[in-house]
C-alpha cells in the first residue's frame, strides 16, 4: 500500500473527522436508526473488548473501521472516503480486523451488509467470507 497511508487505532481525537467521513455514506445511513456521533465512536474506543481502526492518507483520516468483539467479532463498519478507495485501504482495515480477532481468540467474523451494495458483497466473497441466506433482521423504536 501506498507508504501515505497509515493504519492505526482511532482515538477519542479523531472523532470528528470519523463523523464527517460517516455522514452521508449511503452504504451505512440507516442501519436501524444508527447516528454516527461523538457517543457512537466512544464506544467503539472506551470498551477494551471493542475495536476502531483508522487509515490516515497524508495526515488526514481517509478510512475506519469500527467492530465488536465478544465471543465473535462483529464488524458494524467500514468506510474509505470516495478519494481514496480503490487503493487497497478497506481491504487492509479488514485485515487489520481479522488479526486482530485472532489476538483475541475470536475466529468468527460476522458482518452486515445491505442487500443492494453489490461492491461489498463481491468484497466480502474476495476476502473469503461465507453469506448467509436465512437471516432477517428485525427492528422496534422503544
Ligand atoms: C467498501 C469499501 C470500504 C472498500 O474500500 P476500498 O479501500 O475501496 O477497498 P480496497 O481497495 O481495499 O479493496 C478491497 C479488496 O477488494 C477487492 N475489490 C474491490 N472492489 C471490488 C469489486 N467490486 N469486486 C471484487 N473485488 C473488489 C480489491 O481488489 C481488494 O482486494 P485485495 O486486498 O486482494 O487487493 C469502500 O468502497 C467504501 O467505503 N464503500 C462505502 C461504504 C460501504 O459500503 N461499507 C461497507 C458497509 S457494510
Amino acid at each position: 500500500m501506498d507508504k501515505r497511508i497509515k493504519i492505526r487505532k482511532g482515538k477519542e481525537s479523531d472523532i470528528p473527522q470519523l463523523v464527517k467521513l460517516y455522514s452521508g455514506v449511503k452504504e451505512i445511513e440507516d442501519f436501524v436508526g444508527m447516528k454516527y456521533d461523538k457517543g457512537y465512536f466512544m464506544h467503539f474506543i472506551r470498551p477494551k473488548s471493542n475495536i476502531l481502526f483508522v487509515a490516515e492518507c497524508d495526515g488526514k483520516i481517509c478510512g475506519a473501521l469500527n467492530a465488536e468483539a465478544a465471543e465473535l467479532t462483529f464488524l458494524n463498519n467500514v468506510v474509505v472516503a470516495r478519494a481514496w478507495r480503490g487503493k487497497g485501504i478497506g481491504g487492509s482495515l479488514i485485515k487489520r480486523l481479522e488479526q486482530e480477532s485472532r489476538k483475541k481468540g475470536n475466529k468468527t467474523l460476522l458482518a452486515l451488509v445491505y442487500d443492494w451494495n453489490k461492491p461489498m458483497h463481491k468484497i466480502m466473497r474476495h476476502y473469503d467470507y461465507t453469506r448467509g441466506e436465512k437471516t432477517v433482521i428485525y427492528s422496534k423504536n422503544v
